[in-house]
């Protein structure tokens, strides 16, 4: 037997591969940026060797929804993904991406979430793309285009539709985008920005995504009482755009909308057989985003994330700090504003249901400029593998595991990541499946994850030990096969 060299071999552990197949037995080897075997792998002799015994190697974990467009550049190690066994990030989501767009005043919400009017200075994808490979982060990283952002970039007034020297614009800068490797095109239909464009304006820029082979994700315009009507705009987007879509962070928010998720499932089903329908979902019954008063009345709790007007005020419940000021909740939000806000809104047994649905990925919509930022920033992946998987018995691990990697690589088209097998991308996270929790919570939102053992992207390990290695081997991650 002749023998070979590899760079790094995992020895010992329990491979979950990603597919959603059971777990089994299996030594593997890296070489490069590359799994090169997967199995018996005595024929080689390797640099450096993991001992995975007890442990899990599972394919990196890939975040089907982010806002961390700006954290790639920010905080280039990415702690609060890598530290959870992410080694891919979708950005753009909900029409907000940084990119393309040279902002000459503050961004109006939900644009500040992303940063403030220095943040926003790529002109174009290919600038923004340019960026990340002169300074890459831990991470790989697929860009969507949001629609906010053209919307703000082409119109001086965003609550009307688009005018037709507007769309194309909108449409100039949308086609550049998918050129330089955008993935596709995101809208956040509920938010200001963005409501005022109605489904044609949509459908339109859709069909330059598609031409492009890319992709559809959308916040919709109704999460609530509108839950199905707005399915249903998101279907006919698909369909007469041609392009496969993604309903971002699926939900059916407000008291009076619980147990609804039964009816949109059933929706999302049948529409299924004859168009190419994704979902993604967050594990937790509060969401988060910018502060506006349509999500104060249908939520039982509002926590304050961050404040410009009232910085102290992070971290305390809108409720409290209406009742110190002696005034009502609205007045006490307009006072606060602009601000970030968490809203207690979701069922628990929908959020269950939603996870449960075969064809949900998991993705952790984290905000991760916020002062007090949602806990799905740095606990989504754990909670879904020790919460909901290992301690509620909601999903096999294997399963829960596919969500996030496999189902996840096939729906954006990253070919050969998602899966552990001989000639895929060198992403591995390696966990105790008895160990692994979030440990970030609603008191506590920066907490790494427990559990979780060494992060590999590329074949180069950018968490192990509890820390970041400083390792930046991420790459811009294009869709095949759109
Ligand atoms: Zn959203
Ligand atoms: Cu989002």
């Amino acid at each position: 037997m002749s023998i070979k060299t590899c760079d790094l071999a995992i020895t010992g552990g329990t491979v979950i591969d990603g597919t959603g197949k059971p777990r089994f037995e299996a030594d593997l080897a890296v070489s490069g940026d590359r799994i090169v075997a997967l199995g018996d792998i005595t024929a080689f002799r390797a640099q450096r060797t993991l001992d995975a015994s007890g442990r899990i190697v599972a394919p990196g974990f890939i975040d089907a929804h982010t806002h961390d467009d700006n954290l790639l550049l920010r905080r280039p190690d990415m702690a609060p993904k890598t530290s959870q066994g992410v080694t891919s990030v979708v950005v753009g989501n909900c029409g907000v991406s940084l990119a393309p767009i040279a902002m000459d005043r503050a961004p109006p919400p939900p644009m500040d979430l992303l940063g403030g009017r220095e943040d926003y200075h790529f002109a174009s994808v290919a600038d923004y793309a340019a960026r990340l490979k002169a300074t890459p982060p831990a991470t790989n990283v697929a860009m969507l285009v949001g629609h906010s952002t053209l919307r703000v970039g082409a119109m001086d007034d965003l609550a009307r539709p688009a005018r037709p020297n507007e769309m194309d614009c909108m449409a100039e800068r949308l086609d550049e985008g998918m050129k330089a490797g955008a993935i596709g095109l995101s809208t956040g239909l509920f938010y200001p920005t963005n409501s005022a464009a109605p489904t044609e304006e949509v459908i339109a820029l859709a069909k330059i995504a598609a031409a492009h082979g890319g992709i559809y994700t959308t916040h919709m315009r109704d999460e609530h009482d509108g839950v199905e009507t707005s399915l249903d705009e998101t279907f006919r987007i698909g369909r007469e755009a041609k392009i496969p879509i993604v309903i971002s962070h699926h939900k059916v928010a407000g008291v009076k909308n619980f147990g609804r998720s039964k009816a949109t499932l059933a929706k999302i089903e049948a529409a299924r057989a004859t168009q190419t329908i994704g979902l993604d979902v967050y594990p937790y019954i509060a969401g988060s985003t910018v502060l506006l008063d349509t999500l104060i009345p249908g939520a039982a709790r509002v926590i304050i994330t961050w404040s410009k007007a009232r910085p102290e005020m992070a971290g305390r419940e809108l409720s409290t700090i209406a009742k110190d000021w002696g005034v009502e909740p609205l007045e006490a939000a307009k006072r606060l504003q602009p601000a970030g806000a968490i809203y207690f809104m979701m069922d628990e047994a929908d959020v269950r249901r939603i996870i449960a649905y075969p064809h949900s990925m998991i993705g952790s919509d984290g905000l991760p400029h916020d002062e007090r930022p949602h806990p799905r920033l740095w606990g989504t992946f754990p909670r879904v593998l020790g919460h909901y998987a290992r301690d509620v018995g909601l999903l096999t691990l294997e399963d829960a595991v596919h969500r996030m990697t496999g189902l996840t690589a096939r729906t954006f088209g990253f070919k050969d990541r998602g899966e552990l097998r001989v000639g895929a991308a060198a992403d591995i996270v390696v966990f105790d499946a008895a160990t692994i929790a979030a440990r970030a919570d609603f008191d506590h939102p920066l907490e790494p994850a427990a559990g979780i053992d060494h992060v590999i992207v590329n074949g180069e390990a950018v968490w192990q030990e509890g820390r970041a290695t400083g390792a930046r081997p991420g790459l811009v991650l294009r869709r095949a096969g759109g």
